[in-house]
């Protein structure tokens, strides 16, 4: 099942506001749902790590706060990006449903923005609380077992969104064969574009690590398969861009809420894809932090 939240009307925000005692706060954002649409430019986010209780501070600062920052900046931009991902550690610490019902109102602004939303799972996260609060329909779409997948196609690039939680709370995760299995297939049954894989583990070598257990058998199905151009993660709230001996663009996403060493940037990643690569936009958090608004451009490697 993949988990997508599409944009939501100004009259549902509205009645959920009022359902909620929100009242019209969020008024003001509305406006957004009136931009045009690039249809080439992407939000990137990945572990908002977004607790129940909205005032709650962890490693020094609020995931709320830094969650809503990231709102504001893609609710202002002058063309509203074709869509926005979340690529796991959606919740606090152990994915309960509080987290994601907080999750699930700061989202209603970005969704009435007209912005639709794609997320997967992290290690934080816990998938019956993560469906039931996200209301991810079971549906005739249901790829892989217990397991949220997604195909996007969009103009110049097909993004496979895959979900490598394991188990809620274990650090390391892993795909498993069925999801690798479709993995080769839809990548194969779609073999005109550039692929661009979103995972929430990073590779590691072996299984002792604490990323993703099965990173090598993946390398080894993907590096053949010269479609796939770049592999997206999050997990180790790091922000960096490497390449793999194959050419395949690695690219680490900052996480929106704490960074694990004081010198990395919260923040998130803008994102504009072209036919033969994408430009890479860091957004900090901070905006006076060093990399803010660093620009990496990334060229596909040839197939
Ligand atoms: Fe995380």
């Amino acid at each position: 099942m993949p988990i997508h939240l599409p944009p939501i009307s100004r009259r549902e925000y509205f009645k959920r506001s009022l359902l909620a005692g929100a009242g019209l706060v969020l008024a003001p954002n509305l406006l957004a749902a009136d931009r045009r649409t690039d249809a080439n430019s992407w939000a990137l986010m990945a572990d908002t790590h977004i607790a129940g209780d909205a005032a709650k501070i962890a490693r020094c600062i609020n995931m709320a706060d830094h969650f809503k920052s990231v709102s504001r900046e893609l609710l202002a931009l002058p063309k509203r990006p074709a869509g926005a991902f979340i690529i796991g550690d959606c919740a606090f610490n152990s994915g309960e449903k509080d987290d994601y019902a907080t999750l699930t109102d700061l989202l209603d602004p970005l969704r009435v923005g007209g912005l639709p939303l794609h997320l997967t799972l992290g290690n934080h996260d816990r998938r019956d609380n993560f469906q039931v609060a996200l209301e991810v329909k079971e549906s005739a779409s249901h790829p892989v077992q217990d397991k949220h997948v997604a195909l996007l196609r969009t103009s110049e690039v097909n993004w496979f969104v895959l979900d490598s939680l394991e188990k809620t709370l274990q650090t390391s995760g892993s795909l498993g064969p069925t999801q690798l299995d479709w993995l080769v297939k839809s990548l194969d049954a779609n073999r005109r574009k550039p692929a661009i894989i979103q995972t929430h583990h990073h590779p590691v070598k072996g299984e002792n690590g604490n990323g993703l257990k099965d990173a090598e058998t993946l390398l080894e199905l993907i590096r053949p398969r010269k479609q796939v151009k770049a592999w997206i993660f999050g997990h180790t709230h790091r922000w960096n861009v490497s390449q793999d001996e194959s050419g395949i663009h690695l690219v680490n996403l900052p996480p929106v809420a704490y960074v694990f060493q004081a010198a990395n940037p919260s923040g998130w990643v803008h994102a504009t894809v072209r036919r033969d690569g994408m430009k890479l936009e860091l957004r900090c958090l901070d905006p006076t932090h060093k990399d803010h608004g660093q620009v990496v451009d990334l060229n596909w490697r040839t197939s």
